[in-house]
């Protein structure tokens, strides 16, 4: 048996020195340890080994294995440096390499999130509602009537089945407040669509991000504090911002936001930024109509809503000075914000 047991070693040790490749050291493995492989074959004949030799021969059989099993990983990494370096086989590792363009942010990405962040610390949840419109929550529960110029054919984008492509984040608004109760205090970022020629300071796709506060005593105090100071975070305390009094049908009173835009080479200018004001009795109303809880019975509950525009938010921050730059994805462009 002590012969066999070196014998099969020596052989095994032989084999697996001889082996080139991956697939016949396997081989070689099965054949050695694999459940009919010699070795195992010999651990199997200890059962007829006199008891007084077994502790020699379990002692050399073990010591086979362990000879066997290490010739086995040092081939198994001896092959696969071969390997390896038959890959790198006419690479030049001394050329220098391509330089890498390191991806970076979208600068309608970066306000967004900063709008987001000024806002969450001030205890506004995301809210979000689809693109693909019904007039209803786009224009009718936001008390803007059908003859309204907004919701001309001309204007919005309309589908042949009614629905349209909403023309401001507002609607969300109204699809918040079918499902949540007051106290809600919500933003929604988003995309919004208009027929507008295409020039310097208006796009048919832009970014909107609308806000809506609704509680027992929301003031107009409330509305301009929460709006000035996201300015003066956003843009900095020096930021100047007016509030002009304006018209939407879904506030009342309502005021457009300007703030002053600062471009190199340029005059200062005002550019208009959002609109807001204090939410409609009726907007409440409409809401209030469909739900069967009183929960935004206009006697009871006030509110500020707002609509700001991305693109312009982005064009003050960085002196943009052509809105078209923001979605014509020139990398020269891009690059300035990495
Ligand atoms: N939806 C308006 C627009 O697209 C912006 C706006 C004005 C939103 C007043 C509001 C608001 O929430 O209160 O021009």
């Amino acid at each position: 048996m002590k012969d066999q047991i070196t014998a099969t070693q020596t052989e095994a040790l032989a084999r697996i020195g001889e082996v080139e490749d991956a697939r016949s050291l396997e081989d070689a493995r099965v054949a050695i340890l694999g459940k009919q492989g010699s070795l195992t074959q010999l651990s199997a004949g200890m059962r007829d080994v006199p008891k007084e030799e077994k502790a020699e021969v379990g002692q050399l059989l073990n010591a086979a294995r362990q000879a066997i099993t290490s010739a086995l990983e040092e081939k198994k990494a001896g092959l696969q440096a071969i390997a390896d370096a038959k890959a790198l086989e006419g690479i030049d590792l001394t050329l220098p390499p391509r330089p890498l363009h390191g991806g970076s942010l979208h600068p309608l990405t970066l306000i967004r999130d900063e709008a987001i962040q000024i806002l969450r610390r001030m205890g506004f949840a995301l809210a979000e509602g689809p693109e693909i419109e019904d007039e209803f929550h786009c224009f009718d529960a936001l008390n803007t009537p059908e003859d309204h110029p907004a919701r001309n054919e001309k204007d919005t984008f309309y589908f042949d089945s009614g629905k349209l492509l909403r023309t401001h984040t507002s609607s969300v608004q109204v699809r918040t407040m079918e499902t949540e109760k007051p106290p809600v205090r919500i933003i929604a970022p988003g995309s919004a669509y208009r027929r507008d020629e295409i020039d310097a300071t208006h796009l048919s796709v832009f970014n909107q991000l609308e806000g809506l506060y609704v509680d027992t005593d929301v003031s107009l105090g409330d509305l301009k504090g929460t709006l000035e100071y996201f300015f003066h975070e956003l843009f900095g305390p020096e930021t100047d911002v007016r509030f002009r009094p304006h018209f939407f049908p879904f506030t009342e009173p309502s005021f457009e936001i300007d703030v002053k835009l600062h471009v190199k080479g340029q005059a200062p200018k005002w550019i208009e930024v959002a609109g807001c004001g204090m939410v409609d009795p009726a907007v409440f109303e409409s809401i209030d109509g469909n739900r069967k809880d009183d929960a935004f019975d206009p006697a009871a509950v006030t509110g500020f809503a707002f609509g700001m525009g991305l693109d312009r938010l982005a064009m003050i921050r960085w002196g943009i000075k052509d809105i078209r730059l923001l979605i014509e994805n020139d990398v020269r462009f891009l690059k300035q914000f990495a």
